[in-house]
């Protein structure tokens, strides 16, 4: 009795909203059974909202993790009505962005930031306007001194001034974030000369900039092998490949080994793949190792750091990333012991 009364109280919105759910039905199935021949497999989607209620929206790399598991390396989603093709694992991902580069040089059109970019930057260009904002970038760049002595000194004297305020909390507990600071400036210098004049500007750079291997966007495929669908949406999955089993003996530990030999020399992964692969990888690679380096040597030269009174490393939850558009851990503190 209750829904009779709930339908006569709202009889418009409930029709409409029961054809739309029929003509999605009616559409959605048979376009799905008609693509079932070429696209990869994968979940069937429901009206409207396709598989999105298989994604959890805070790990959405980890059910993407699920899904290949039961789907295979390369499966086919649907965000709403939007079809994707989904890559992991190393050989996949490799594949697609190494031995198709023209293939998967485009980003598709991501409604958000168009409204804040309108099409222009590197990272959500497309087209000419990418291939000449990337060179442009990369010239300018390199004059300004990446990859040479000149940026090599800025980050030694951005490391002092690290240093110095770590050393001011006297081995007291102290937010991670402090040490964002240092790449932040760094962009600084590159950008505008100088360092930075005021913190909270630097803590709203990092949070849109700081990448720690994150899934890939998507890009805008034109072609994919063996299925000749121009222009549907590919998501490579840059985590699937860092946590690939096969290329990692413990991929969900922290494990140093994982790049060293027998003799405990350095090797080569092939599958550490943090800043992509192929024609739209990281353009600040070089910039970011070199700074990763110096910034870790020389901090882990003057400190030890161990988690702060009364908790373990065990208690440090690192499973539950933000949410963000980069992959990164919630907040935690930590003190610096000085060496001396
Ligand atoms: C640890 C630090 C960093 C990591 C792990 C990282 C990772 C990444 C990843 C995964 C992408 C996407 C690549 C793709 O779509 O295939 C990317 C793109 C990009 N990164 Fe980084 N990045 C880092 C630091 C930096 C820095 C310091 C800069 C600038 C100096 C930078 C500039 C860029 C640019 C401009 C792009 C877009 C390239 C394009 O679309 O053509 N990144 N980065």
């Amino acid at each position: 009795m209750a829904w009779l009364i709930f339908f006569l109280s709202y009889p418009v919105p409930i029709c409409l909203l029961c054809t739309l759910i029929i003509l999605a039905s009616l559409f959605l199935p048979t376009s799905s059974r008609k693509a079932a021949f070429t696209m990869p497999p994968g979940p069937t989607p429901l009206p409207i909202i396709g598989n999105l209620h298989l994604l959890d929206i805070k790990r959405q790399d980890k059910s993407i993790l699920k899904l290949a598991k039961k789907y295979g390396p390369v499966f086919t989603l649907h965000f709403g009505f939007q079809k994707v093709v989904v890559l992991t694992g190393y050989e996949a991902v490799k594949d697609a962005l190494v031995n198709f580069t023209e293939e998967f040089v485009d980003r598709p059109l991501i409604p958000i930031f168009e409204q804040i970019q309108h099409g222009h930057g590197v990272f959500f260009s497309t087209g000419e306007l990418w291939r000449a904002t990337r060179r442009f970038t990369m010239s300018s760049m390199r004059n300004l001194g990446v990859g040479r002595t000149l940026i090599e000194e800025r980050i030694l004297e951005e490391l002092s001034f690290l240093v110095e305020d770590i050393k001011a909390f006297k081995g007291e507990p102290f937010s991670l974030r402090t040490f964002n600071r240092a790449p932040t400036n760094i962009t600084f210098v590159l950008l505008f000369g100088e360092r930075e004049i005021c913190f909270e500007v630097g803590l709203g750079y990092n949070q849109e900039h700081q990448k720690v291997g994150h899934a890939h966007v998507g890009l805008q495929k034109e072609t994919f092998p063996g299925s000749g669908h121009r222009g549907t949406m590919v998501i490579p999955s840059l985590t699937s490949v860092l946590l690939d089993k096969s290329h990692w003996e413990t991929p969900d530990e922290f494990n140093p080994n994982h790049f060293l030999d027998a003799e405990g020399k350095f090797v080569k992964k092939e599958a550490f793949v943090p800043f992509s692969l192929g024609r739209r990888n990281c353009m600040g690679e070089s910039l970011a190792k070199m700074e990763l380096f110096l910034f870790f040597a020389g901090l882990l030269q003057k400190f030890t750091f161990q988690p702060p009174p009364g908790l373990t490393e065990r208690d440090l939850d690192l499973t539950v990333p933000q949410t963000t558009f980069t992959l990164r851990p919630q907040p935690q503190l930590t003190c610096a012991v000085p060496h001396d």
